[in-house]
């Protein structure tokens, strides 16, 4: 392992490679490179890398959705969607995933306005639970079959209102 200092910054269409990389080999769900890079010009603010050892080591993508609140009835809202976040085995339990997440949170509020930030996690991915767990999302729904071998998702919503930044009329 090298050393512990990295840095969260904005992904760029030259990192593509990478970031593809890094999924195949952190998750079973992949996407074409088409899908990564609409991600990218549709909301760039929150698609982040953190570098190490000056390569990318983890990285968070995201896309902004409106509709209903997960967390309050009936309230139509605009969320961020966590698509899909992973850091490499050799650069875990450092806190990156926990930094990338935040700085993605702030940036949904921020600038793009988002007051919820929800994802789909696997029941049986117990350091992802535990990772959003620690930052406050709660479990608001179980779907049953979400994935392609069977297994269940919960899904988990954390409210962004009270991030600085954004003070427009909702
Ligand atoms: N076992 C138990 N708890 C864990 C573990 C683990 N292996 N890893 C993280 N946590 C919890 C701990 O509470 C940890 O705090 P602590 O280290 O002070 O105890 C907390 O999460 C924060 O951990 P970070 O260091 O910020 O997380 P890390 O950078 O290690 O990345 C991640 C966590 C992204 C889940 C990583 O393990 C990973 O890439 N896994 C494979 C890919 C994956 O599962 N991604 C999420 C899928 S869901 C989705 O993408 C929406
Ligand atoms: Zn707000």
């Amino acid at each position: 392992m090298g050393s512990s200092e990295y840095v969260i910054r904005g992904f760029q269409r030259t990192d593509l490679e990478r970031v593809m990389d890094i999924n195949v080999k952190c998750l079973p769900e992949n996407y074409s490179s088409l899908f990564y890079l609409d991600l990218y010009e549709r909301y760039p603010e929150t698609f982040l890398t953190a570098v190490v050892d000056d390569q990318i080591q983890g990285y968070v993508m995201c896309r902004i959705e409106r509709s209903l609140s997960k967390l309050k009835a009936l309230h139509f809202t605009r969320l961020c969607h966590v698509v899909s976040v992973a850091v490499m085995p050799s650069y875990r339990r450092r806190g990156i995933a926990t930094d990338l997440m935040e700085a993605a949170m702030a940036k949904a509020h921020s600038t793009y306005g988002a007051s919820e930030i929800f994802l789909e996690v696997r029941i049986s991915n117990l350091p992802a639970l535990n990772l959003y767990g620690k930052m406050g999302f709660t479990k608001t729904r179980r779907l049953v079959g979400y994935y392609m071998n069977g297994e269940d998702a919960w899904e988990m919503g954390k409210s962004l209102e009270g991030s600085k930044d954004w003070t427009s009329s909702q």
